[in-house]
């Protein structure tokens, strides 16, 4: 029989490392991973027993209201990094590099990467890109920084990519990508996400690596899954990926609980006599004497 993880079970487990990721792989098991940019969240997703949440820099999109992800700054990161950071305990954590954190130089890059670590309790950093990033990979993972990688739609490329469209349906750029995931791993990455590619294309890298491939929009072919997580909860309005599935409709939810709230204070039903706040009758007589001397 096979035991369902409680949150009294999943709240007395172990850290998950970028080394138990792999370990996953190793053993056929399936790596559970959401993102996360507060506090209650991360709470949730680590009593649930995922096995990693990402501060992805769609942050910019379901959470500030963003056309794409371009304008997230590290600081944005660091702020949701650190919200989140204080509500998981024992998933993997990590932190997304935003535009420009990582493309201008590589000191840059590895001072960032640092910064999400150091400042924002982040356990690991993902970061956009192929075979362009290889000395950016390599020299974070240098400084003892575990690098995910990210590889078919990379969002922070949109403008290039021409919309959020699926990639690498043609032979010559599945082959790329191929090459590109076969490279990443070879400079260093624990791990690298699929983003939206033909499902028996993420399958071939998969069997290829013998580091995860976490897929999003990429078939079942994965050693793991992703979902933004305000996708997954019916939480972000303006569009839901085709390939994403909803669990719960929390917007929809969301609003008729703002419309009952609102009735309840337009026609006195709330607050109740259980959320008021009571005064002794003894120290209430005792105002209104004082008040009555004073005037
Ligand atoms: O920013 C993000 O949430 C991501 C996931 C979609 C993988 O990069």
């Amino acid at each position: 029989m096979t035991t369902v993880p409680n949150s009294t079970t999943t709240l007395n487990r172990k850290k998950v490392t970028a080394l138990s990721l792999r370990n996953k792989k190793a053993a056929g098991e399936a790596i559970s991973m959401l993102t996360a940019y507060d506090y209650p969240t991360a709470l949730a997703l680590d009593q649930a027993g995922i096995d990693a949440i990402l501060v992805g820099d769609s942050l910019g999109m379901v959470v500030l209201g963003y056309e794409n992800t371009l304008p997230v700054t590290m600081e944005d990161m660091l702020h949701h990094c650190k919200a989140v950071a204080r509500g998981a305990r024992s998933a993997l954590l990590i932190g997304d590099m935003p535009f420009m954190s990582f493309q201008v130089s590589i000191p840059e890059a590895v001072r960032n990467a640092g910064r999400l670590l150091q400042e924002g309790g982040m356990d690991a950093v993902k970061l956009e890109g192929g075979r362009e990033r290889l000395e950016t990979t390599r020299a974070i993972t240098a400084a003892g920084i575990p690098v995910m990688g990210h590889l078919g739609l990379v969002p922070q490329s949109v403008n290039q990519l021409g919309g959020f469209r699926p990639q690498a349906r043609q032979a010559a750029e599945a082959r790329r990508l191929i090459e590109d995931a076969l490279l990443l791993e070879q400079a260093g990455c624990f791990a690298i996400v699929l983003e939206s590619i033909p499902a028996r294309l993420a399958e071939r890298v998969s069997s290829s690596l013998e580091i995860p491939t976490i897929g999003i929009g990429a078939g079942a072919g994965c050693d793991g899954q992703v979902l933004v997580t305000h996708d997954l909860l019916g939480l972000f309005e303006r569009f839901t990926p085709r390939f994403a599935r909803r669990y719960a409709e929390l917007h929809a939810e969301m609003v008729q609980a703002f419309e009952t709230y609102k009735r309840d204070v337009e026609e006195g039903v709330f607050p109740a006599q259980e959320h008021t706040i009571d005064m002794a009758d003894s120290e209430w007589a005792k105002l209104i004497e004082e008040l009555d001397h004073a005037v």
